[in-house]
């Protein structure tokens, strides 16, 4: 017989005597690539990257660090840095990146089975990011993956709540028995229509309401009439911060329409939202208080990794009669109000530490600083914009992003847009995505990262001087 010692050890019984070392080469690439990230190219023209098959031996961790850096670690975008500004691309703040790791050393559910300190940490959060938004405490809140996932939870609720409305529990006996659920919006992110999709309410049944000239803000008195035409409860979705034009809608305006009609009041503020923490910012976000679900994003401006949302509400029991998921095996730790119980996800990441960490170590004022160097950086560039005979700014900068196109007469193609952009990406300063914007070819660009800073929005203006033909 062979001795214990004599047997071949494993990847994972080499890892795992390893560990230290682990850790150390992790650590490793980690510093290589955050010190590299400034200077390398932000975005890649990719070729098709051969794949990788299931080796039959494993590698070990240090195999596959090795095989990583070799395939992939080549082709990784700087969209953790200064210079990404495509969609509405956050980093990670240091605090946060410590917290993400150590939320993976922890290895906790998330979802609380009352046993650690994982309720009260993430109840922590929940009330400090609340308060970073000036919210007050009848708004409960609870992380999900996203702000698509964390609108689906707000119309999910908005569901329910038309469903009592009608007599019906639609959590309980389906959508059979609910009928047609009337939604309105101004100006909705397409996440909103998949969670109508996802929720059995219909992409087809968002009804557009007309914006204010020239806005993406919703026009109120176009929303009071076409609310006038529905018998019922309604669900209105509004925007604080659209995607395109960073334009907020009215929330005060819409509340007020509550006098005279029944409607649930969903607000996106995917990323918009984090703007309420900074005094300058704040009264766009006038009457969100009176919102009974909110989508905020902790993976935009927040500077969380990703994947990280809240929702939060003034429904808690909507949520609970929507989400629950009671089980024997799962009742004698955990009581009704459990994460849970209020979200898709049963087990789930505890994504409230990165968020905690974050919060804890730069506190309102911290953020009022990215929120507000952000904003400053972004009308820099739109003076840049605007102030150039080849460049037309298509809206104005209120907040932190940009919505612009290429001067030409009739406006350019989106093949001419595209050719820029691809021109740009491969000059390698900095990343953008094109867009459409009142039927025109466009493009964005938004500042959510708490790197940014004025060299760099420097440098993407000359950058996008070189590219133009
Ligand atoms: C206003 C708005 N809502 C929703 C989303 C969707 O966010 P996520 O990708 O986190 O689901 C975005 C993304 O940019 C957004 O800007």
């Amino acid at each position: 017989m062979k001795q214990a010692d004599e047997v071949p050890s494993s990847p994972l019984d080499r890892d795992r005597r390893g560990i230290e070392q682990v850790l150390e080469t992790t650590v490793r690439e980690a510093k290589r690539f955050l010190n590299a990230l400034d200077g390398q190219p932000v975005a890649h023209r990719l070729e098709a990257l051969p794949a990788a098959g299931l080796p039959e031996h494993g590698l070990g961790t240090a195999g596959a660090l090795d095989d990583l850096q070799r395939r992939y670690a080549p082709w990784i975008s700087g969209s953790a840095g200064p210079r990404y500004f495509a969609f509405v691309t956050g980093g990670t703040t240091p605090a946060a990146l410590a917290g993400d790791w150590l939320t993976t050393v922890y290895d906790q559910n998330g979802s609380d089975a009352g046993e650690s300190s994982v309720r009260q940490l993430s109840l922590d959060a929940v009330a400090m990011f609340r308060d970073l938004l000036g919210l007050s405490s009848d708004f409960t809140g609870v992380f999900v993956s996203g702000a698509t996932m964390s609108s689906f939870v707000g119309l999910a609720m908005a569901r329910q709540w038309v469903g009592k409305r009608r007599g019906v529990d639609v959590a309980a006996q389906g959508l059979a028995a609910l009928g047609e659920v009337p939604v309105l919006s101004g100006t909705a992110h397409s996440s909103i229509y998949k969670g109508l999709a996802m929720l059995g309410l219909g992409r087809q049944n968002l009804q557009t309401v007309a914006t204010l000239p020239q806005r993406e803000a919703v026009d109120v008195a176009a929303l009071d009439q076409a609310l006038s035409a529905i018998a019922g409860p309604a669900v209105v979705v509004a925007n604080a911060g659209t995607v395109n034009s960073t334009d907020f809608d009215d929330l005060e305006a819409i509340l007020e329409l509550r006098q005279h009609h029944d409607f649930w009041l969903h607000v996106d503020g995917a990323f918009g939202a984090i703007a309420a923490c900074s005094e300058r910012f704040r009264h766009l976000l006038k009457g969100l208080e009176g919102a009974d679900s909110l989508t905020v994003d902790a993976h935009k401006w927040l500077n969380v990794p990703y994947d990280s949302a809240l929702i939060f509400s003034r429904h808690l029991n909507l949520q609970g009669e929507v989400f629950r998921s009671m089980a024997p095996y799962l009742e004698p730790s955990i009581g009704p109000d459990t994460f849970l119980h209020l979200t898709p996800e049963n087990s789930q990441r505890w994504r409230a530490l990165p968020v905690w960490m974050s919060l804890a170590a730069y506190g309102r004022q911290g953020y009022a600083e990215i929120v507000e160097r952000c904003c400053d950086l972004a009308r820099w560039l739109g003076q840049q914009i605007d102030g150039h005979e080849r460049f037309s700014l298509l809206a104005p900068v209120r907040l932190n992003g940009l919505c612009f196109t290429l001067a030409a007469s009739g406006g350019p193609t989106s093949a001419e847009v595209n050719a820029f952009l691809d021109r740009l990406r491969d000059d390698g300063t900095a990343f953008l995505t094109p867009t459409s914007y009142g039927g025109q070819a466009a493009m964005r660009v938004s500042i959510v990262n708490w790197r940014t800073r004025q060299e760099d929005v420097e440098a993407t203006w000359r950058a996008m001087l070189r590219c133009l033909e």
